[in-house]
């Protein structure tokens, strides 16, 4: 896969992506591109291709063609920088592991390290104050097996902080998280966009989009619109492209 299409000015540019799982075209000539500093909400029904989308990005399935860029680098080469922060729809990370909080966020600093390959003062004062940053100081011993599912999400947004991530792709990261932690994931995210990061959040919450994000791509594994979230949302274009108007 080349990278001539990426442009640095976007946190990631897609171009001409297909993914097929043997007949299954879960994406079909797919262009998207993001922009620093900007939301992008992600949405599609069930099997319209999301996840496939955010696993192509992250190496996890191969294209069957197509350039994915990020920050005008290869999404391998920006992977490795730690430019990407990725939390998946099934998280991946197995929660009874016995690691602890400050354990799961230092994870972010691994590609960072020195040669010795351990933690130095530095990276140990960017996991506090990335716990700090989503209020989870006090819980930085607990082990991650015993947090809830919105604290497991601040985690994440932790590791994230810690790690810089630069695109922050989140596949359904609200499914089961009450709405007092919905809401203060949601303003840390949009701290992180004020700060210059790229964020792409797929979501079936659609009375939240507005909230949420700056833009909306609508997927049906083609891109069948990436505007402005009130047109996206409008009724008309809902029933257009999804043939629905009230949930996706
Ligand atoms: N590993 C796989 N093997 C075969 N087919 C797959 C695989 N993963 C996904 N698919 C198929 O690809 C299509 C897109 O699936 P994908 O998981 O990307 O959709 P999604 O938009 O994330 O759906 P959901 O809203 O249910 O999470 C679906 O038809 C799905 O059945
Ligand atoms: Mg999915």
């Amino acid at each position: 896969m080349t990278t001539g299409a990426a442009r640095a000015d976007f946190a990631l540019s897609v171009r001409d992506l297909s993914v097929r799982y043997g007949p299954v075209h879960a994406l079909a000539d797919v262009d998207i591109e993001l922009g620093v500093g900007r939301v992008t909400a992600l949405i599609g029904m069930n099997g319209s291709g999301k996840s496939s989308l955010f696993n192509a990005i992250m190496g996890r399935v191969r294209p069957a063609s197509g350039e994915i860029g990020v920050f005008g680098q290869s999404s391998l080469a920006a992977r490795r920088a730690g430019l990407v922060a990725y939390l998946p729809q099934q998280e991946s990370i197995d929660w009874d592991f016995p690691i602890s909080v400050r354990q799961v966020v230092m994870t972010g600093r691994f590609g960072m390290l020195g040669p010795t390959r351990r933690p130095r003062a530095i990276d140990r004062e960017a996991v506090v104050d990335a716990l700090r940053r989503v209020g989870l100081a006090d819980l930085e011993e607990r082990q991650i097996g015993e947090l809830s599912g919105g604290q497991r999400k601040r985690v994440f947004l932790a590791r994230s902080i810690a790690q810089q991530a630069r695109l922050l792709l989140l596949d359904e990261p609200f499914a089961g998280v009450d709405k007092a932690s919905e809401a203060s994931i949601i303003a840390l995210l949009h701290e992180l966009r004020d700060s210059g990061c790229g964020i792409l959040i797929s979501t079936h919450d659609l009375a939240g989009v507005p909230e949420l994000a700056d833009e909306v791509v609508l997927l049906r594994n083609r891109v069948l619109f990436h505007g402005p979230t009130a047109e996206a949302l409008d009724p008309a274009m809902l029933t257009r492209v999804f043939g629905l108007e009230a949930s996706a």
